[in-house]
């Protein structure tokens, strides 16, 4: 087949790429761009490792092809922190101890951030929903879940980054 350009914006930059129509989101955004912060594992749409915002809704980029962001705009979580001050959901999971192992932080932290922006104020029940998704098997989801609610309550009282010193 062919091959294609996508124009899209992926954390605030313009992109125009060439790119096979069979490729995935996921494979453009780690080999082409280099962005490897979104993870790759199951493949089939069953971790959320993969999962960045398009447009600002959760989306599993191992199923989604390429293409199909044409015109998006996407944030990974290389596009999250503000030069080299931490979003506050990234500096609540390490308070929190909610990482561990790390891979499936990204995309946890990415789904925090479309609950968060569209209900600032979750209950636990709400954040469990919220992240039922994104798998995690080192961590028990306790402190996730507590990194997650910290979060909020920094967010709702005006906290944007920190430094990371801080
Ligand atoms: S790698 Fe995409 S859902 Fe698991
Ligand atoms: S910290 Fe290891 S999978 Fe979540």
């Amino acid at each position: 087949m062919r091959q294609q350009i996508i124009k899209f914006t992926v954390n605030g930059r313009q992109y125009e790429l060439t790119i096979e129509p069979h490729m995935t989101l996921v494979e453009v955004l780690r080999d082409q761009l280099g962005l490897t912060g979104t993870k790759f594992s199951c493949g089939v749409g069953e971790c959320g490792a993969c999962t960045v915002l398009m447009d600002g809704k959760p989306t599993l980029s191992c199923c989604i092809l390429a293409m199909s962001a044409r015109d998006k705009n996407i944030l990974t979580i290389e596009g999250l922190a503000e030069r080299n001050l931490l979003h506050p959901i990234q500096k609540a999971f390490i308070d929190c101890g909610a990482i561990q192992c790390g891979f499936c932080t990204p995309g946890m932290i990415l789904s925090t951030k479309a609950l968060l922006d569209s209900n600032p104020n979750p209950t636990r029940e709400e954040v469990k929903r919220g992240l039922a998704g994104n798998l995690c098997r080192c961590t028990g989801y306790v402190k996730i879940i507590d990194a997650v609610l910290a979060a909020a309550e920094t967010i709702r009282e005006g906290g944007k980054s920190y430094g990371q010193s801080e």
